[in-house]
């Protein structure tokens, strides 16, 4: 596994593997843990060459305190990444994804005004400059994305065509904790009673799911959050049911589409999110 620092370095490297061999491309913001794993894992079995990126992205933060606290562990996450044979570590600084600062806009529309867009403005927008230009160093075959961060995926896959890149856009199941917590970097920041309280977001969706029948949309929403906000840990700060393609919310069961529950809850100070296709 080699580290590279500088975005020159890994296109040089790149250079002599792009277009003979495949090459399979995992971003991260670090702090990593199984659920990023996993994604090496599949882009392993299915690609020659492995490239998995470190780099907090400052410009997808709309909160400048939880770009401070995210969880940083670069010696940590190297010693993980040894042992699922990775290729190409990148570990770029600021100044070598952004040289000149990124103006640019990107529209999502739908997409990108409900749920986590809404309550995080500039979100998806600074998610879509880091991956399209990690994408464009890259020129991987193939990239992977957790399913936790449902919306993610659908922005980044209307990313890709809106800018013809060719990369396949692969979705990869979440990864829970022993409890159902869905893993995610930020869990290591919940204290262990926090942590243990958070399983009751993953087994309300997994009830959600079990009753839906017997309840209007706008009933099993009001139920979930009531649910969730009995608990005095945890604080939903929205739950969706939306339709899988779009985004937007559903009105009732009839509509001819795959529908997602979506959540955001604040367990503590600690934000986290979930999704559950019913
Ligand atoms: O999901 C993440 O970790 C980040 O949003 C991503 C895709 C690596 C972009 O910074």
């Amino acid at each position: 596994m080699e580290v590279i620092k500088t975005e020159v370095e890994l296109r040089e490297k790149l250079s002599q593997v792009n277009g003979k061999q495949s090459v399979g491309f995992v971003p991260t913001m670090g702090a990593l843990h199984q659920g990023h794993l996993s994604l090496v894992k599949q882009a392993r079995d299915e690609n020659e060459i492995v490239v998995v990126s470190i780099f907090v992205n400052p410009t997808q933060f709309n909160d400048k305190k939880d770009l401070e606290t995210y969880p940083r562990n670069l010696q940590e996450d190297l010693k993980k990444l040894e042992n699922t044979a990775c290729d190409f570590v990148y570990t770029p600084e600021y100044k070598d994804v952004y040289p000149v600062l990124d103006t640019r806009e990107f529209n999502f529309g739908g997409l990108e005004t409900v749920m986590e867009g809404k309550h995080r403005p500039g979100h998806f927008n600074g998610v879509a400059q880091v991956v399209s230009k990690l994408l464009d160093i890259v020129q991987p075959g193939k990239a992977y994305f957790g399913r936790k961060d449902f919306q993610q995926l659908a922005v980044i896959k209307a990313l890709v065509k809106k800018l013809d890149i060719k990369t396949a856009i692969i979705g990869c199941p979440t990864v829970r904790e022993g409890h159902g917590l869905a893993m995610s970097s930020r869990n290591e920041k919940l204290s262990e009673e926090e942590r243990k309280n958070a399983g009751a977001i993953y087994n309300m969706l997994a009830e959600a799911r079990n009753i839906a029948s017997g309840f209007s949309v706008q009933e099993l929403r009001e139920w979930a959050i009531q649910k969730i906000n009995k608990n005095k840990y945890l604080d939903v700060e929205y739950f969706e049911i939306v339709d899988d393609t779009n985004l937007q919310p559903v009105k009732n069961w009839e509509e001819n589409s795959v529908k997602v529950g979506c959540i955001a809850v604040y367990c503590g100070s600690v934000r986290l999110i979930d999704n559950i296709i019913f």
